[in-house]
């Protein structure tokens, strides 16, 4: 083994904090989803899988059912891919350049524009491409202005065998809202959309439009599948009860008495009003732990709630464990799934002006992630 080689070996990066991944939460969880809708599940993994770990979780979510799996870039399908999976991959975020490789790995991309389709059918490889209209996201997706002109310049290319339409699909701009209203609109465009391609001689296999939240609360029969990124994670946006599968670890480094008065981390914007005993936990923000959550945050140890104390630093934190005799070494959870009285990532994202999905993806690369499988 050489230097670069044992650099990815946990012993190197160390082992004072870790992601702990419950991959029987992520297959739970897609069981939640298919038990509840009738559309087939597409494991959202962009972003490494929120943080979890792209190639594990894709695993565990084709296990428990999932039929596709989705991402946003290039190096995020090849990474499916060299990790052995097989199943459908759609991707949504690619340049012209790399569009030879996506061929080659037999991954389906998105397209809005004639021009980007146009690409698409100059690369030799056949690809299969799902048209994406705009329904309201005003993100991606054609124009519906356009949806005519892109659907006849589809139906010619597949007639050519340049290029394959498996699917049309759009993007929920309100999916994590109860207010459905402007989902339900953007079904009905949607639906618009796929008969004037059907009249357009296209016969996608596949139509989507829900995220999770969506999946629950829209009823749409016609679609096809359903793009599961939140739930597949633990954040609940519908109250399915879908279980968080990571648990951030770390341990005390190092354990202080500080007298009342006396300042704690850069700027001293924390004064002890009493003395009492301060620890350290070797995270910061270069881990992912949002530094502007200081006011309210907290993590456990020994069952017990400790206060973040003074600013967080890029590698660590301090907390005030008051006057109980805590040792270096000790467990602390920083976030976990709240069963044992632990903060949850959505505590976290709360006390950070964010969503868990921040959280989640945020923690660093310095941090080991352990995967486990649960007991239910
Ligand atoms: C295009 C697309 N579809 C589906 C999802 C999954 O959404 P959610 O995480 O709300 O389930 C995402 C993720 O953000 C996405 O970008």
């Amino acid at each position: 083994m050489n230097l670069v080689q044992s650099l990815d070996r946990r012993a190197v990066r160390g082992t004072l904090s870790e992601a702990v991944v419950d991959l029987s939460a992520i297959r739970d969880n897609v069981r939640t989803f298919r038990r509840l809708i009738p559309q087939d599940v597409l494991a959202v993994v962009k972003a490494d899988a929120f943080g979890h770990g792209a190639v594990p979780v894709a695993r565990a979510a084709v296990e428990a059912g999932a039929t596709w799996l989705g991402v946003a870039r290039t190096d995020e399908a090849l990474r499916l891919r060299a990790g052995g999976l097989t199943v459908p991959i759609l991707t949504w975020l690619y340049d012209a350049a790399e569009l030879m490789l996506l061929g080659d790995l037999d991954v389906d991309v998105s397209v809005s524009t004639v021009a980007e389709l146009q690409r698409v059918v100059s690369i030799p490889s056949v690809h299969n491409v799902h048209l994406k209209l705009d329904t309201g996201l005003h993100r991606a997706g054609s124009a519906p202005d356009q949806w005519i002109e892109l659907t006849r310049a589809a139906a010619h290319y597949e007639a050519l065998g340049a290029v394959a339409v498996r699917g049309i699909w759009s993007h929920l701009s309100h999916g994590d809202s109860p207010e459905a209203l402007q989902s339900r609109r953007q079904l009905q465009l949607l639906r618009t959309g796929v008969s004037l391609a059907r009249r357009a001689g296209l016969r996608p296999s596949v139509v989507h439009l829900a995220n999770s939240a969506g999946a629950i609360t829209l009823d749409a029969p016609d679609c096809d599948l359903v793009r599961i990124g939140a739930g597949l994670y633990g954040i609940d946006e519908t109250g399915i009860g879908p279980r968080p599968a990571m648990r951030l670890m770390s341990k005390l480094a190092q354990v202080r008495r500080i007298r009342a008065g006396e300042g704690v981390s850069y700027g001293h914007d924390y004064i002890a009003d009493r003395d009492t005993t301060v620890a350290l936990v070797p995270l910061g923000y270069a881990d992912g732990i949002p530094r502007v959550a200081v006011r309210e945050a907290s993590v456990l140890s020994r069952g017990v709630r400790m206060p973040v104390i003074g600013r967080i630093a890029m590698d660590q934190f301090v907390v005030d464990a008051g006057d109980l005799a805590v040792e270096p070494g000790e467990p602390v959870t920083v976030f976990g799934d709240g069963s044992d009285g632990a903060p949850t990532a959505l505590d976290w994202a709360e006390w950070a002006g964010t969503i868990p999905h921040d959280i989640y993806c945020g923690i660093g690369s310095r941090v080991p992630r352990r995967y486990e499988e649960g007991i239910q």
